[in-house]
């Protein structure tokens, strides 16, 4: 069953228009902040295994460092095909925890 789990404290979120790793367990997950919303998604790149959480944030998506394939923030879809997707985790912030359903 999925429930939420904490991932970090509200101070170690990146900058809005940043993203960073953050790992949870043994998964790690891509965080990513466009002006104060707070997205959670897997960290691996569908394309090549990239780390999407050393991307950058961009209208919306999170580009990947290795080839710029461009992922929605929201749904994971991936801008150029119907066929990558990035498994997008519902996000809550609880005072100064961030929680995420994994
Ligand atoms: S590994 Fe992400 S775009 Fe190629």
């Amino acid at each position: 069953m999925q429930q939420f789990v904490r991932i970090c404290g509200t101070s170690e979120l990146p900058a809005s228009g940043a993203a960073r790793e953050i790992a949870s367990g043994d998964r790690m997950l891509c965080v990513a902040n466009e002006g104060g919303v707070i997205s959670v998604m897997d960290n691996v790149c569908p394309h090549r295994g990239g780390p999407l959480g050393q991307g950058m944030v961009e209208a919306g998506k999170i580009i990947c460092p290795w080839h710029a394939w461009a992922f929605d923030l929201k749904t994971g879809a991936a801008e150029h095909t119907p066929l990558a997707k990035v498994q997008v985790y519902e996000a809550k912030i609880e005072g100064e925890d961030v929680l995420v359903k994994l």
